[in-house]
């Protein structure tokens, strides 16, 4: 079976729409080895284990933006013992540096909400509404040594509504990560696309489906 590692810091929908297509066997013949949480109180360590995955909570002290140093380390190691063959991004809000991501090349994915590469690192719904846009969006994207600026996997479109809060375009935008991160895995995992083979990202339309 393939072998996934999803980490996380708070809510863990997007980990939850994971492990609901590994459930239904959209993503076939693959198994979650392990949900990794920066954050004790992450709603998302409660919902992977009422799926029987193994989650924990592992610290990132003292740094509060970024995974470095020691903490770092124990990342690195834990990771490596569950031998994943593609670590997931799903809401993880700390940047990870070199030594994690050469610890484990062109093996981790990210879920980044807007259509990048325009808007990359936090608040991007505020600044996409502060900006005028009609359009924004979600991307899953390779994670490389520029913060949300690696190859881009697959990307889903979704309209700027009149009267649109953060919130609801937040919301808007969730509904396609939910879709998007589970295929992005499946072509990944089913060797469909890779790293080399990856020009342009896809464009999800309401013809993908499983
Ligand atoms: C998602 O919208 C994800 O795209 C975003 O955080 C949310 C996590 O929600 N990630 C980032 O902003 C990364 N910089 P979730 O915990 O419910 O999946």
């Amino acid at each position: 079976k393939h072998r996934l590692v999803i980490l996380i810091s708070g809510r863990g929908s997007n980990m939850k729409a994971i492990l609901e297509a590994v459930k239904k066997k959209e993503i076939p013949h693959t198994r979650v080895v392990g949900v990794i949480s920066d954050n004790p109180d992450a709603e998302g360590l409660t919902i992977a284990r009422r799926y029987g995955v193994r989650a924990l909570y592992l610290s990132a002290a003292p740094y509060k933006t970024k995974l470095e140093g020691p903490a770092e380390e124990v990342y690195i190691r834990t990771i490596k013992r569950m031998k994943p063959d593609l670590i997931v991004l799903a809401g993880f809000m700390r940047v990870v540096k070199p030594r994690f991501i050469q610890s484990f090349p062109n093996k981790i994915i990210n879920i980044h909400p807007s259509l990048l590469p325009a808007y990359p690192g936090l608040h991007t719904h505020e600044r996409v509404l502060a900006a005028g846009e009609k359009e924004s969006g979600c991307t899953v994207h390779f994670v490389n040594e520029k913060v949300d600026g690696g190859k881009r996997i697959i990307q889903a479109r979704v309209q700027v509504l009149p009267g649109d809060t953060p919130q609801t375009l937040a919301a808007r935008v969730l509904e396609k990560e939910h879709k998007i991160l589970p295929y992005a895995i499946r072509l990944l995992l089913e060797k469909k696309i890779s790293y080399d083979s990856l020009v342009e990202p896809i464009q999800w339309g309401e013809e993908w489906k499983f």
